[in-house]
């Protein structure tokens, strides 16, 4: 099996990490990655911001924090009330990836660029985890104090996040995979 495949299929959400920062070479090569995704009409509409302080990523948890608290669901809440509440499980570095609102199709290409970062991440033996909670975060009152706080350019969205980190357990068994996803017309 060529080794690309082999890293695809390997690549698990990581989600306990060493403390140790990833080296800046290996950073940059995930962010390469990231920009060598495909995108609309090659509008390669990303913008990738890498955050490798522990108190901006405990602002954004903690705003994360306020939008369950505050969501009326009670599922969320009492996540959210938890002592273990730890949405960016202690990961040295979260790389949000935020799309041109004027381009084709951000949400695509930054999805796209998004999972670049994660193989390239597991190809380099770091771990990673795609993150829902920018979604929240981005649409609560505090946005546009953040986007300022992160320096994401005027006109981009931030949609998607991700955390990397080196890996304190070997990766874990994928979950099953969903049978009957494919059907052929030949
Ligand atoms: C859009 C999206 C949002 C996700 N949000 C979270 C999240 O907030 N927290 C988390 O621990 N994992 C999150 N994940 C990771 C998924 O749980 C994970 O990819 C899935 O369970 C399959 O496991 P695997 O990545 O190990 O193959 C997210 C994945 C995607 C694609």
């Amino acid at each position: 099996m060529s080794e690309a495949i082999k890293v695809l299929l390997n690549r698990r959400s990581t989600r306990v990490f060493k403390d140790e920062q990833i080296k800046d070479e290996e950073l940059e090569t995930i962010l390469e990655a990231g920009r060598f995704a495909p995108s609309a009409m090659n509008q390669q509409s990303w913008h990738f911001t890498v955050i490798q302080n522990k108190e901006v990523i405990n602002t954004l948890a903690e705003t994360f924090r306020q939008v369950l608290l505050n969501s009326n669901q009670e599922a969320m809440v009492k996540r959210a009330q938890s002592d273990n509440f730890k949405p960016y499980y202690n990961a040295p570095t979260l790389i949000i990836v935020s799309g041109d609102k004027n381009a084709i199709a951000p949400k695509a290409d930054c999805g796209a660029a998004t999972e670049n970062l994660l193989v390239a991440a597991e190809a380099l033996g770091i771990g990673s985890c795609w993150l829902g909670s920018s979604d929240a975060i981005f649409n609560s009152p505090k946005a546009e104090e953040l986007k300022n706080m992160l320096g994401i350019p005027e006109g981009y969205e931030p949609l998607y996040s991700a955390i990397f980190g080196y890996k304190a357990n070997d990766n874990a068994k994928a979950a099953p995979r969903k049978e009957n996803t494919v059907n052929y017309i030949r």
